[in-house]
């Protein structure tokens, strides 16, 4: 090769390397703190294969499980930031932003799961998706896990059971204040850190959703569990108002449907683990569940219940209505 041939083919190298690296994908982070193997890391997954198939020389979903890029309450901070572009925390992580979505804290509000179902498709379910979006963080839609339970390093049956214990909880003063209720010491701590605050003895209890209790192996060191059902662990989709504003309306429109088919995939999932890791950890020889009768669950809830009323005017009475309202079809 000559002189000539050399100088003219670094040329052209150097004027197509920059296309080049300007038509490489866009990197989209979407973290979240659960295994692959929940209806929240299935969701994750779907969404991105769907992405990719549909805007794929454009978009790459990479997706950052089990809290190894950041734990949730970084991450709502991060979607506002707009360092992250997806994530689905617990509807329990969002104090910083609103106060509106406590609602989803308060104990036996709901149910079932039919219930938040239905407030979450009501007109006001629907509007709490967008009330931080001037704060940048903008939903795009609920993803179910399920009913939260009781879970203890011992024996318990009644409220009075649980006074003096160390619980986990999410970092929500609704539910801070729930397990204060009880007089129990509530302990707001990272996802990540329970199965070794469990470990070490420093928490003797916890609540959480069947799956997540599977699925990070809490039954380790929490032998007891009762069917509570005394709340509910559901997410919301969140992205950059930003990010969303600035994508096309072609986009958006893949990108939602992307969204419609991960969530309710998502939600089935949620349905069949809730009910199949339920009967997982009932089944375990070192597991005991423990079924209140009606009468019992109703000490819990005459225990949890006066919540309600300290947060009528936070949350907005017409909120707490409307999640009632959707609870008695
Ligand atoms: C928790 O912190 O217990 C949950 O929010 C984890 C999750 O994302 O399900």
């Amino acid at each position: 090769m000559n002189r000539r041939t050399l100088s003219t083919l670094l040329g052209l190298i150097t004027f197509l390397l920059p296309m080049l690296s300007w038509a490489a994908p866009q990197p989209l982070i979407f973290s979240h703190v659960v295994s692959p193997d929940t209806p929240k890391g299935k969701m994750a997954e779907m969404f991105k294969s769907i992405v990719e198939k549909k805007l794929g020389d454009q978009y790459e979903i990479i997706i950052h499980s089990d809290s190894s890029l950041m734990n949730d309450n970084e991450a709502v901070n991060a979607i506002a930031d707009g360092r992250i572009h997806f994530a689905a925390p617990s509807l329990s992580k969002f104090e910083r932003y609103t106060q509106q979505l406590k609602v989803f804290d308060l104990p036996f509000l709901f149910p079932d799961m039919n219930a938040v179902n239905r407030f979450q498709k009501s007109p006001t379910g629907q509007a709490l998706l967008t009330s931080m979006k001037s704060q940048g963080i903008l939903g795009l839609g609920y993803l179910h896990n399920g009913l939260k339970q009781l879970t203890a390093d011992r024996p318990f049956t009644q409220p009075d059971d649980l006074a003096g214990l160390h619980f986990r909880t999410m970092n929500s003063d609704v539910l801070i204040k729930q397990f204060e209720l009880l007089n129990a010491k509530a302990v707001p701590i990272a996802f990540s850190e329970v199965y070794q605050a469990l470990a070490e003895q420093r928490i003797q209890g916890q609540e959480n959703t069947w799956s997540n209790i599977f699925s990070k192996a809490f039954y380790d060191h929490q032998p007891y569990m009762m069917i509570s059902n005394h709340g509910v662990l559901d997410y919301m989709l969140i992205t950059n108002s930003d990010f969303w504003g600035g994508l096309s309306e072609e986009e958006q429109r893949s990108f939602r449907f992307a969204l419609d088919m991960s969530l309710k995939y998502g939600n089935a999932v949620a349905k069949a683990k809730s009910a199949n890791d339920k009967t997982e950890l009932s089944r375990m020889k070192s597991v005991s569940v423990y079924e209140p009768s009606a009468d019992e669950l109703a000490t819990w809830q005459t225990a949890m219940q006066p919540l309600w009323d300290s947060y009528k005017d936070i949350i907005g009475e017409e909120i707490i209505r409307a999640a009632q309202q959707a609870s008695r079809p």
